[in-house]
């Protein structure tokens, strides 16, 4: 199949414009991870996609070697935001940090990017501000507006933004959760908020963070979704680039660690809080601004490719069963970049109804209801939604107390002990 239409190798940095790239890893050519397939599809048309990073040495932005189209990702999204309690803390905590840090008065306007369904604008409904969300994907769209949340259905912009900015007004907050990392022309979406927000106006970025990836061997949240894993460094560059100017920043140990990065225009009213050079040096540090660092992290990548399939092998040759806990997007990677298939897992659970019935992509393991594993009891989990440890781990305190084992992928595949408690 011809994908070049569909796929293009990275050249420029799309933070700096720098081309001083250091390789870190290159997975060959892998499926998209959110590209669940209907088990009457005909698996022999899956598409696969070169798969690898780059490291710039000038911002030390990580991209991907290569850009998927975004018709092709995201028009019909399998992904909607999991019905999880540490989730919604989580929300109304960035509500109530946004709020309170900015001053957001009542009947502030707040646009999400990339807002899924709904749910982070609802928190913000509730505390009496006006909401807008903009997200490409119809299915999802839908789903927003039956929630009462407005929804312009289509990828952010610049142009986007003028039409927002003409019919609501300036916004005082613009959001991106778990979007930027998505975006290729982020000069684009940088220029585009910069004309959306008010003089006083804050732009809140949350990605997953790199410094995390690293430390935690996490190169699972490697797929063609996240073009760009970002440095506090390359959000300086990219902003200062755009007359607008980095603010402060929390961590936060969600989603495997991610942080929120506050933008501000360039001469509007917000100091620069000491959060943001703290974090620089904390990089400098930790050497994020090092090739050697980016090797390390490859050789540790290779030492899970090694011993998460030696291990599974070994407790299927003693006749045991495995089962993957949650498909997330980041377990098609693992599972595809470790070799793995049908002879070590024989299924997944999920509770996403979307995913279930389905099978994975490039594996073709199929999804079922967690319900199902009642019925065919696996001796292992493999927690491939390692991000939801501790939420998981207390939900199958029985599956554990019974003599069922969970075993965790990265930083180095483990089998954790039980009961439960421990
Ligand atoms: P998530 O980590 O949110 O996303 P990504 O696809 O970006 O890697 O995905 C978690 C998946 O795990 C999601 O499909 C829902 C599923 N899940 C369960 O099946 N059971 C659970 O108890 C939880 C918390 C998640
Ligand atoms: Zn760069």
């Amino acid at each position: 199949m011809d994908n070049r239409e569909t796929v293009r190798p990275v050249s420029v940095c799309r933070v700096c414009g720098g081309n001083d790239w250091q390789d870190v890893v290159d997975f060959g050519d892998v499926p998209l991870a959110n590209g669940f397939l209907s088990p009457a599809d005909s698996y022999e048309n899956e598409r696969r996609y070169p798969l690898g990073v780059l490291s710039c040495r000038a911002c030390r932005l990580m991209s991907l070697t290569h850009v998927v189209d975004p018709e092709v990702l995201y028009r019909d999204y399998a992904y909607t935001t999991p019905d999880s309690e540490m989730i919604t803390q989580h929300m109304r905590h960035i509500t109530a940090l946004c709020r309170t840090r900015f001053e957001l008065p009542p009947d502030s306007l707040v646009v999400e990017l990339g807002s899924n369904t709904g749910r982070q604008l609802m928190a913000f409904r509730e505390a009496g501000m006006r909401t807008l969300g903009v997200d490409p994907a119809r299915n999802l769209t839908d789903v927003a507006r039956r929630n009462g949340i407005e929804t312009f259905p289509d990828f952010f912009s610049h142009d986007v933004a003028r039409t927002i900015r003409r019919d609501h007004g300036q916004a005082r907050l613009v959001l991106g959760r778990h979007v930027f990392a998505h975006i290729d022309d982020v000069s684009d979406i940088a220029a585009g908020v910069r004309e959306l927000l008010s003089p006083d106006g804050v732009f809140a970025i949350e990605v997953p963070y790199v410094l995390d990836l690293l430390e935690k061997v996490a190169f699972d949240t490697i797929y063609h979704e996240h073009l760009s894993y970002f440095t506090m460094r390359s959000f300086v560059t990219l902003f200062a680039r755009h007359g607008l100017r980095v603010l402060d920043v929390e961590r936060f140990g969600v989603h495997g660690g991610s942080v929120l990065v506050f933008v501000g225009h360039e001469d509007g009213p917000w100091p620069e809080r000491p959060s943001v050079p703290e974090l620089l040096r904390v990089e400098r540090q930790r050497g994020l601004y090092d090739d050697a660092t980016y090797r390390t992290f490859a050789q540790r990548i290779e030492r899970v490719r090694t011993e998460l399939p030696e291990l599974l092998r070994s407790l299927v040759a003693q006749g045991k069963r495995i089962v993957g806990y949650g498909a997330p997007a980041k377990g098609n990677t693992i599972l595809t970049v470790c070799g793995l298939g049908l002879k070590e897992l024989e299924y997944c659970t999920d509770t996403t109804e979307l995913k279930q019935g389905r099978v994975l992509p490039g594996t073709h393991i199929p999804v079922h209801a967690p319900e199902h594993a009642k019925e065919h009891i696996p001796d292992y989990y493999l927690l491939l939604a390692w991000n939801y440890a501790t939420e998981i781990l207390d939900k199958e305190t029985a599956f554990r107390d019974n003599g069922g084992r969970f075993i965790v992928p990265i930083p180095r595949p483990s089998i954790l002990t039980s009961p439960s408690g421990s």
